[in-house]
């Protein structure tokens, strides 16, 4: 069985002391690829150390996530233009809109939004989508901006099946993480109507582990679990979800 996390900042703090023992159970667990989103300017180094660390199994994306799009926002956008220019990225992201930390910046996070798909048009990339608490709005600026060849995914998919519908119209993918595993998480209602071939399987790690490790660090290994989940939820084999998300992965990402 051959599984992928689509995202992933395994690259954080959080994993400098056992990372090599992470990376070893990621092994293990029969993850073979990895997707490292970027944050902001702070995070590049590390990121990109880790995807020559481990190549072939971490690839890195490059964009500016909403939470860090505040009053300097266009420097940090210059940095990711500029990256986008001189290294290959699978796709832009994370990218997208954040109501739920903070409001005071939703004009920017529209405009660093546009910004970056545009990038990613140009270089021909997908894109990463992040969307909390703002995934109507979301939908809304990604149909404004489609063109023939504009994909990627909606992460952390948390949505109804309405907004489902919608993001399987674009031809987009929808990531599906540890909220699925959640009691409270009302994605067991929606997730057996979800067609596979739009689903993703990803950790966010290290943030929102799936139970039985709910509050505790995340990790790339745990994706397993989340594939169980639709497994269940969706009343089909495990394997059947592995292939799918593997093989939508590799479409979305050219992997
Ligand atoms: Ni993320």
């Amino acid at each position: 069985m051959v599984l992928t996390d689509t995202h992933a900042h395994l690259y954080l703090e959080q994993f400098d002391k056992d990372r090599g023992e992470v990376m070893e159970r990621v092994s293990a667990s029969g993850v073979s690829k990895i997707c490292l989103p970027n944050i902001d300017h702070s995070s590049i180094d590390s990121m990109l150390q880790m995807e020559m660390d481990y190549e072939g199994v971490c690839f890195a994306a490059m964009g500016l996530h909403p939470c860090s799009v505040k009053k300097d926002f266009e420097k940090e956008l210059y940095l990711v233009e500029d990256w986008l220019n001189k290294k290959k990225f699978i796709a832009v992201g994370e990218i997208g809109t954040d109501l739920y930390w903070d409001k005071t910046f939703q004009e920017q996070q529209e405009e660093a939004f546009k910004i970056q798909v545009e990038w990613a048009k140009k270089h021909q990339l997908p894109i990463i989508i992040h969307c909390r608490e703002s995934i109507d709005w979301t939908i809304d600026l990604v149909e404004t901006l489609m063109d023939d060849h504009l994909t990627g995914v909606f992460h952390c998919f948390s949505g109804n099946e309405a907004q489902a519908k919608r993001i399987e119209q674009l031809g987009f993918y929808m990531g599906i993480g540890g909220v699925a595993t959640f009691k409270n998480g009302g994605m067991d209602k929606v997730i057996p109507n979800l067609p596979l071939q739009r689903l993703l399987i990803e950790t966010d790690s290290p943030y929102l582990s799936p139970v039985p490790h709910r509050g505790k660090r995340n990790e790339s290994a745990y994706v397993a679990l989340v594939a169980q989940r639709i497994a269940d939820l969706k009343e089909i084999e495990l394997e059947e979800v592995a292939r799918a998300t593997t093989s939508n992965a590799s479409n979305l990402f050219g992997w």
